[in-house]
């Protein structure tokens, strides 16, 4: 079934107006359409399969209109609270996205169901409902009921379960987003994987090599597609900093910096689970490290040290900590963390190249610059990761759709959700036996 891109538009104009987010209707001419939109698109009609495009022929005039994203928010939400016509809504939006060619997007929506309600589950959970148009998210798991009715709520998820194995179970879920601690991921991706989901597992897969090639294997064994959210891949300024090194702008790299320091400590109940620094925090840079130098680190030098918080050491971690990494290909780097930046989240990278450098800077709410009698000054950059890291959660999770849905490869790896726990480890061991450290050092 396809739909014309005009015949889409009277239907999204008239959910619009339905709800009442568009009174009169803005037209090129500037004239009023609300006469346009009297015969409103019920419930029925939207749930009708295949679309019934002749329900908006009566709509003969077709105001151009352009909806901003929040718009197209503001639509769906309301639209929601009307009438649960999710998967129509959507359909809707990716037809329109796609110039209402293809097939009948129905068949290409991809139905997620996510696992873990706490930090990171809501940013995905909101990607998924509100920002990737061909996902639809229709089940949230969490052990503790509050945190995934919260969600539900604020997200329209039509339905809450405490258990990762009741999404697994649920025939209607394509593919499920692992947003629960790390020591549940590696069961959850075999799980998963038995299940015939297509799986989205949050960074690490597990602290464990053993593990992850567990689940690695379950997902090979299955045929099923695993992206591990190594989300700064998707971030903009880094996917320039990785063009520059790719069409050789800077020529051969040859230096390497990473600063990315946190705003505040987690508690301290936090670190034992996380596997420390390198595991936990690190294991981003080591990412990075390898996405945007396109070339393997061969050894690794860690240092790490308690300036932040003596309670660090009682859990036998680090608040800050250098990393050198030697590359295959000669160059150099380093890579610096602290659990503690007064200023906000410092987040920058550096490449010295044979002809040049890209640097990328921190990103900041607003690029105010307030010049005073004595001092030229900015506000800080953003707080945290949900904010800097905003768009790069939603593109990573919607290349994952577009390569479930369009059957391509998924952007990051098994060896790419592998590889930084290996650096990560050899980092450890590093800081440990304060020695340099090969890779090859460290096996599973
Ligand atoms: N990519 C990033 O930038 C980023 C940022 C934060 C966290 N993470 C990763 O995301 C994962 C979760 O971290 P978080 O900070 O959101 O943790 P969190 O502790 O805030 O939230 C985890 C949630 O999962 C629930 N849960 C625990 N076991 C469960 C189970 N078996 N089934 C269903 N729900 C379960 C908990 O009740 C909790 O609400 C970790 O692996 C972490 O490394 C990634």
């Amino acid at each position: 079934m396809v739909l014309e891109r005009a015949q889409l538009r009277r239907v999204i104009l008239c959910l619009s107006c339905e709800a009442g987010l568009l009174p009169e209707h803005p037209s090129t001419d500037g004239e009023n359409r609300k006469q346009d939109c009297d015969e409103p698109v019920r419930k029925g009609d939207l749930n009708r399969q295949p679309w019934n495009a002749d329900a908006t022929a009566n709509h003969a005039k077709t105001p151009t209109l352009v909806f901003d994203s929040a718009t197209l928010v503001q639509i769906r939400l309301s639209f929601l609270s009307k009438c649960g016509g999710q998967a129509t809504l959507d359909a809707l939006c990716w037809m329109w996205h796609h110039g209402g060619e293809g097939e009948n997007p129905m068949k290409n929506e991809l139905c997620f169901g996510l696992i873990g309600a706490g930090r990171i589950g809501p940013v995905h959970a909101e990607s998924l409902a509100f920002r990737v148009p061909h996902a639809r998210l229709a089940a949230i798991a969490d052990l503790k009921q509050p945190a995934a009715q919260a969600v539900a709520s604020r997200c329209n998820i039509p339905k809450i379960v405490s258990s990762g194995a009741e999404i697994i179970a649920d025939p209607a879920i394509d593919a499920v987003a692992i947003c629960s601690p790390t020591d549940t991921h590696a069961d959850l991706i075999v799980a998963a994987a038995q299940a015939g989901k297509h799986i989205f597992c949050e960074k690490p897969i597990s602290l464990s090599l053993k593990e992850i090639d567990r689940a690695l294997a379950a997902v090979e064994s299955a045929g099923v597609k695993l992206q591990v959210g190594f989300n700064r891949r998707f971030d903009s300024n880094f996917l320039r900093v990785r063009q520059a090194v790719v069409s050789g702008e800077i020529g051969t790299p040859n230096l390497f910096h990473i600063v990315s320091r946190d705003p505040f400590p987690p508690p301290l109940t936090y670190l034992r689970p996380s596997g420390g620094i390198f595991l936990d925090m690190m294991v981003h840079d080591f990412d990075m490290a390898r996405f945007l130098m396109g070339d393997e680190v061969e050894e690794v030098f860690a240092a790490g040290a308690v300036m932040i918080d003596p309670g660090f050491a009682s859990e036998n971690d680090f608040d800050t900590a250098v990393v050198l990494l030697r590359f295959r290909g000669g160059a150099i780097g380093t890579i610096d963390n602290s659990r503690k930046s007064t200023f906000g989240y410092d987040q920058r990278v550096e490449i010295l190249g044979s002809k040049g450098k890209i640097a990328s800077e921190n990103r900041y709410p607003n690029q105010v610059i307030v010049s005073g009698e004595r001092t030229v000054y900015s506000d800080l950059p953003y707080n945290f990761f949900m904010q800097r890291y905003t768009d790069s959660f939603t593109a990573e999770i919607q290349a994952f759709t577009e390569a479930v849905l369009e059957d391509k490869p998924i952007p990051v790896t098994g060896a790419d959700s592998r590889m930084p726990v290996v650096m990560a480890l050899a980092a450890g061991k590093s800081s440990d036996e304060r020695r340099p450290v090969r890779i090859s050092e460290v096996s599973a």
